[in-house]
């Protein structure tokens, strides 16, 4: 059955065409952010089904830090940034991944104690290289990822693939 407060802050979600390139339909989440209940019902059903499996959150930059924040206060657990690389004064470890046209990386501080269970965050699942990526860099640091939340997964680019089962809130796109 479909949640009305969900499907009202999906309803919120603003398309943009040709954004950032010709011919991308870009999913625009802001509208959704800046409405209470939309963010307050959106950040719950993030953290659903992980309710007792994890310690903390990671979110990943950018989109990811603004739902980890919003997720970590409302779980009542702290928060971890995963940053682009030289963003973090003093990273422990980097991992990099490959984008359409060249590699990205992402760095992490080594703040958290070995064994540690990480919730993954970010808004979108694509072609899933960020958040393996994020996948690898947590245990790389000897943490756990207790599970993968997303707003909404792009279909048809194998995400799923190289990061293994996910939670998205929303019906794909
Ligand atoms: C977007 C999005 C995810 C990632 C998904 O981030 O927020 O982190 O791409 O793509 P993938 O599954 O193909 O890896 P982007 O790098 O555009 O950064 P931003 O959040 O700073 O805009």
């Amino acid at each position: 059955m479909v949640n009305p407060e969900l499907a009202r802050a999906e309803s919120l979600i603003r398309e943009i065409a040709d954004y950032p390139e010709p011919g991308i339909l870009f999913r625009d989440i802001t509208p959704l952010l800046a409405d209470a209940e939309a963010l307050r019902v959106t950040t719950a059903a993030l953290l659903e089904p992980f309710t007792g499996t994890f310690d903390v959150v990671a979110g990943i930059e950018a989109r990811g830090f603004l739902l980890a924040g919003a997720a970590a206060i409302a779980a009542g657990v702290g928060l971890v940034p995963i940053r682009k690389a030289g963003k973090l004064p003093r990273p422990a470890a980097s991992v990099d991944y490959a984008l359409e046209y060249g590699t990205a990386t992402i760095e992490m501080h080594d703040d958290l104690p070995a064994g540690t269970r990480v919730l993954l965050i970010d808004d979108v699942l694509a072609t899933g290289g960020t958040l393996a990526a994020g996948r690898r860099l947590v245990e790389q640091l000897g943490c756990v990822v207790a599970g993968i939340s997303v707003l909404f997964e792009i279909d048809g680019l194998g995400g799923r693939e190289l990061t293994g089962d996910l939670h998205t809130v929303f019906r794909s796109a």
